[in-house]
Order: C-alpha cells, then structure tokens, then sequence
C-alpha cells in the first residue's frame, strides 16, 4: 500500500491530514465550519438510547421496516417530527407533506442541481458565496454561474435583475431554466442576514422571471439577536399571493445543531416541485436517502432529546460569537471592518485594501499559528474578494476564541504597521 493511502486510511475527519489539523492543540483552526468534541460527545449517550427506542419499536410493531428501502421522501413519522419542531422554531408552518429528507444540504443541493436545472441553464450566486456550494455546481460543466454583487443588507436586487433578465430562456427539457443560490438567514461566509424587504425582492423576481431560488438553511435558527422577521426566505413565498406558483426551497440539514456525521436534512419545496424531485431516479433508486439515520433521529425528537441538543449548541454557538466579536470590536484596527452577525457561524472581516488576506494568514500562521480562510475561496473566479477573512465561531469554547480573536487583532496590528499602503 502506498504511503498516500495508508495515509487516508488513517483519516479520522474531514479536516484531519494537514498541518492545519482542527484537533491539534497547538494551533487554532478558525477557518472549521462544524461543532467541536465538547459539543459533539453528548451525541453518544443521546443517540445510545434513541437508538434503542427506535430498535425497539421496529423489532415490535413495525416489521423492521427501517432497513427496508424507505419511502421516497423518507417515513412521514420523521417528516412529521422535522415539521413540527421547525414550524416552532421558525414561527411559521412547516408541512411535512412538503420534506423530503436528504443526507444534509450538500445533497439536497446536488438532488436540485441533477434534478431541475436545464443542463445549460444558468446558477446565479452571491459574489461571495458558501465555497462547496461553487465546487459542486463546477462539476455541471455546462451550467453557467454568474456571480451577482451583495449588499450588507442582502444581494443587490438590480444586478439581480438585470442578470437574470438578460440570460432567461424557455427550457424543453427541464423545468427551470435558472437557479438563484443563496444563504439568507446568516449568510455563508459573510454572516448576512437578508433584510424583509431583499427577502421579498427575490421572491417577487423569482415569480417574474420564473426562477427557482434555492437556499442552503442550515443556520436559520441560530440567531443571537432579535429572532428575524421570517426565519428563512420560503415563508416570503407566500401561497395566498394571486401570483404564487412556488418559487423557493429551503435546503435544512442537521449539520450545525446535531453534528455533520449524522449525515440527516430535509429539503422543503413546493408542491410544484416535489413530485419531480420523488420521481427521480436519483431519489428512487435508494428510497429514502438516510431511511435509517431519520428513524433514529425521530426518536431523538420523540425522546426530547434533540430538541435539549440543539439548545446546548446554540447557547454555546452564540455565547461564543458574541464573545469573539467584543474582542475583535475593540481591538481590530481601526483600518478594519466588521458587522458584528447577528446569527450563525461566521465573521467576515474586511482588511485595508491595498492588502490581500492571503498574505495575511501566511503571517498569521507563521506568527499566532492561526488559520482561517481569505476571501477569494468565497468567489468565483478565485481572485476576488483578497480584502476579506472568513473566522468560523463553530468549534472551539469561548476562552480559546476569545485568546485567539486577541492574538489574530494583535497579529493584523503588526500586519498592517509592517505593510502601510503604497509600500
Ligand atoms: C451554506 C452551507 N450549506 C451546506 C453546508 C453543508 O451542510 P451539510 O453538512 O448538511 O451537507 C454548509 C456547511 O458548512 C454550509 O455552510
């Protein structure tokens, strides 16, 4: 066996093999979108015993149907639960009929992209946008993507529409000839929230243009300030407009507030939408996508389990981010910007910009061995955005963020002094 592969064969994470190993004392990995161990390992005793319960109940009363191939859109019991628990957090209904369960958004987005996109159709994204998200789309060869600039407040409606006005087509083969991918609720990697008015801007194009918006939500309830006005873009989708058609999915997952090796989500999508997505091969062939994993997660839910989980993580989550950003507001320098999130993973900070933020982390891994990821992974072309950093909040308790949001302010501070503008 090759070095190489006795190498992967040792792997233990996603973020595992480099230098830059999440786990490795010594270094603080700010650039790690997933919870940490302290979070993660009430996960053993929680999922010991909705397994159990589950187990217990297929044995007796269900013909150990959960390893049979599931329903396409997964057991309605799970869809049941999702709907229930997130028609409370969002404060708006969620209906099962409307879920189908997925193995996270990174599948649902791939099940969307397979699905109902024209092959030579055209993805609109944010200029900045979630980096996986690009790399899945990239392997569409024939689908163009088209950046479209954001705003603080959420992507700038008139490039929007000039974009998507300009390249609209009739497509014979699909049933969308353009896909708007965004994160509004605590944008990916600038931490945005989209406000009300943006919100309804995009549903009223959507609607007009007949595009289909699909929205990666898998930080909408992690909010530290005020709970938005509607928790994610779908519920601006109104069904009692004259002119709803169904123009949005929300693509949930339980990455962030159960932990990303459970491999469960949910899209929900409208009833336009759903029975082409159900009668996919993709989705048929396997029945449901996590038949399995769902059943224990329903009894998770049905154990009050997930639902004491998912507080844990956001008491944490959010206790963290506002401790980061108290350091980085008083201590960033004044050259610097920053909008305080108020929900989600991520900072997004901007640096002076005759710097670029790559050159930068080389500093700071050389100088504090701290690592986060610069601007350009965000953008398209891979060039843009080299006045930017994205620090992720997700991973470590408080004191290390707080120690290490001081030591990146201090690393910036001396950055600058050493690199003024023109030299
Ligand atoms: C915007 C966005 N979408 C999707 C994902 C991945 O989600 P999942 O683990 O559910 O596939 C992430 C994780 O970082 C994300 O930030």
């Amino acid at each position: 066996m090759s070095e190489k592969n006795n190498t992967e064969r040792l792997l233990k994470h996603l973020f595992d093999g480099g230098p830059w190993n999440v786990y490795e004392p010594n270094i603080l990995n700010l650039g790690v979108g997933a919870p940490g161990t302290d979070l993660l390992e009430s996960n053993c005793d929680n999922f010991r015993k909705a397994t159990d319960h589950c187990l217990q109940r297929e044995k007796t009363k269900n013909q150990s149907l959960i390893f049979q191939y599931g329903p396409t859109s997964g057991a309605y019991e799970v869809r049941h639960e999702i709907a229930t628990y997130f028609s409370e957090m969002y404060e708006n209904p969620v209906n099962s009929e409307d879920l189908i369960i997925t193995t996270g958004a990174t599948q649902g987005l791939h099940l969307v992209l397979s699905t109902l996109i024209d092959f030579q159709g055209f993805i609109f994204v944010d200029e900045f946008t979630y980096m996986i998200a690009l790399d899945s789309m990239k392997h569409f060869t024939s689908l163009n993507i088209i950046p479209v600039k954001l705003n603080d407040d959420g992507v700038d409606l008139k490039d929007l529409e000039e974009k998507v006005s300009k390249r609209r087509f009739k497509s014979e083969k699909k049933e969308f000839w353009g896909i708007y991918y965004t994160i509004p609720t605590y944008h990916n990697p600038t931490g945005i929230l989209f406000s009300p008015d943006i919100c309804r801007g995009i549903v009223k194009l959507a609607r007009k243009y007949d595009f289909l918006v699909v929205c990666d939500d898998v930080y909408t309830i992690l909010h530290y300030d005020e709970k938005p006005t509607l928790s994610r873009l779908l519920a601006y989708d109104n069904r009692s407009d004259p002119d709803f058609v169904g123009s949005v999915i929300s693509n949930g997952s339980f990455s962030k507030i159960l932990g990303p090796g459970v491999r469960v989500g949910w899209l929900e999508v409208p009833a336009r939408i759903k029975p082409i997505l159900d009668g996919s091969g993709f989705a048929n062939s396997g029945g449901c996508f996590n038949n399995y994993t769902a059943g224990i997660v329903r009894s998770l839910f049905e154990l009050k389990l997930a639902q004491k989980q998912i507080d844990r993580f956001y008491e944490a989550y959010k206790e963290r981010m506002l401790a980061t950003t108290e350091v980085l507001r008083d201590e960033l320098p004044q050259s610097c910007k920053l909008v305080s999130p108020t929900g989600g993973y991520f900072i997004w900070v901007r640096i002076p910009d005759h710097l670029d933020a790559r050159k930068f982390l080389e500093y700071s891994m050389q100088e504090e061995k701290i690592f986060f990821i610069a601007g350009p992974r965000f953008s398209l072309d891979g060039e843009s955005g080299k006045q930017f950093f994205r620090l992720s909040i997700a991973f470590y308790a408080k004191e290390k963020l707080v120690d290490g949001a001081r030591r990146l302010c201090r690393a910036l501070r001396n950055y600058i002094e050493k690199n003024p503008a023109g030299s």
